[in-house]
């Protein structure tokens, strides 16, 4: 098989490449170290180490990175971590729930091969024998000073032609300074090149080892075009899992809110059940206001019958008075009763 085909089949897996681990993406501590997972991936397989060494795991984005690759590729790999899970000022200070979790992590997935050695680089560095880690990451504190130690102390236990990581090479602002070492060192070894996204990693080749066989490594140090054609790739890869992260994000997001949308419309068809409730009893009660208006018309209006047949009643009495009162008969006995009316008088004025 050509070197070129050789690549690209081994490049190819990585089209869809999405990594399932431990970590919840959104909390921004895990964010600096995403964009290199896939080339974490891809060094591993293609070196085979026997023994990686990272300082400065933190969370476990870079390390678990390295350690999956490993399980998956059924590689002989010793890996191991080195940090004080403390904090720096850089990274930040946290809580031993850090260490915890990636403990926890690393018993459930890669206890067979992976080591957490909780203490400072310089004294975990003599645990390790002269020449003997393929791959050493160095991500702890990022100013100059510290980061020149920490490539001095552990650069005589890589092993010649080993792989030396660092992240952080392209920051500048504050008192970052690993780009300073990186222009330090790089012009040390023709194999050396740098990858300039998710704040830099550079990947530095120890003088002295055997040459290259892997198409993906022979690439890799193959300045401009193999590394840059390898940069690309590895780019879009990071952009493509950058854009699956947040596509998640909004699907959870969308979720969230269509379980927010659900809340709200069992919350309004529980109001408008309600709200149905109280038109029903106000239908109820306007009908049975409206039959007692109609009941009180209907007794008014008997009453205004019985007023009016009172008042007919009345006038036709009225009516029959006067007649008697101006017939001839009341006025032939008008002496009459004027003198039984005279003689009632008399009588009663005598007693
Ligand atoms: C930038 S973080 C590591 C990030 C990690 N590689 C990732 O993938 O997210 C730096 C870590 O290095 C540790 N550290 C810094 N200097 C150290 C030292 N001299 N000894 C031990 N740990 C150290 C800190 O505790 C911190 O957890």
């Amino acid at each position: 098989m050509q070197h070129s085909d050789a690549l690209l089949q081994f490049m190819s897996r990585y089209v869809d490449y999405s990594y399932t681990g431990p970590h919840d993406f959104e909390r921004p501590e895990s964010l600096p170290w995403v964009g290199h997972m896939a080339f974490a991936d891809m060094l591993v397989r293609a070196y085979r180490p026997e023994l990686l060494v990272e300082l400065g795991a933190y969370t476990g984005v870079s390390f678990f990175s390295f350690c999956n690759a490993v399980r998956q590729a059924w590689l002989h790999t010793s890996c191991c971590a080195v940090d004080t899970w403390k904090g720096e000022h850089h990274a930040g200070y946290y809580g031993e729930e850090v260490f915890a979790a990636v403990e926890r992590h690393t018993e459930r997935n890669y206890a067979e091969f992976a080591r957490l050695l909780r203490m400072t680089f310089d004294e975990a560095v003599d645990r390790f024998e002269d020449g003997s880690v393929d791959i050493l990451h160095i991500d702890g504190l990022h100013t100059y000073e510290a980061v020149r130690h920490d490539f001095d102390t552990w650069l005589p236990k890589v092993r010649p032609g080993g792989i030396v990581l660092f992240h952080d090479v392209v920051e500048q602002h504050d008192d970052f300074g690993v780009w300073k070492l990186w222009d330090e060192i790089e012009s040390l070894t023709p194999e050396s090149c740098c990858f300039r996204h998710s704040h830099g990693l550079g990947v530095w080749r120890k003088p002295g080892g055997p040459e290259l066989e892997h198409p993906f490594l022979r690439a890799l140090f193959d300045r401009p075009e193999g590394f840059e054609a390898v940069a690309a790739f590895v780019r879009a890869v990071a952009e493509r899992q950058e854009l699956q992260r947040r596509a998640h994000a909004l699907e959870r997001l969308a979720e969230e809110r269509q379980e927010q949308i659900n809340a709200c419309q069992a919350e309004s068809e529980a109001r408008q059940a309600v709200i149905d409730d109280c038109n029903a009893r106000l239908e109820q009660r306007a009908e049975e206001l409206r039959a007692a208006r109609d009941e009180m018309c209907e007794r008014d209006a008997a009453h205004q019958r019985e007023i009016d047949a009172l008042r007919c009643e009345k006038a036709r009495v009225e009516e029959a008075y006067d007649r008697i009162l101006r017939s001839r008969s009341w006025l032939v006995t008008r002496p009459l009763r004027f003198a039984a009316e005279w003689i009632r008088k008399r009588r009663a004025g005598s007693r």
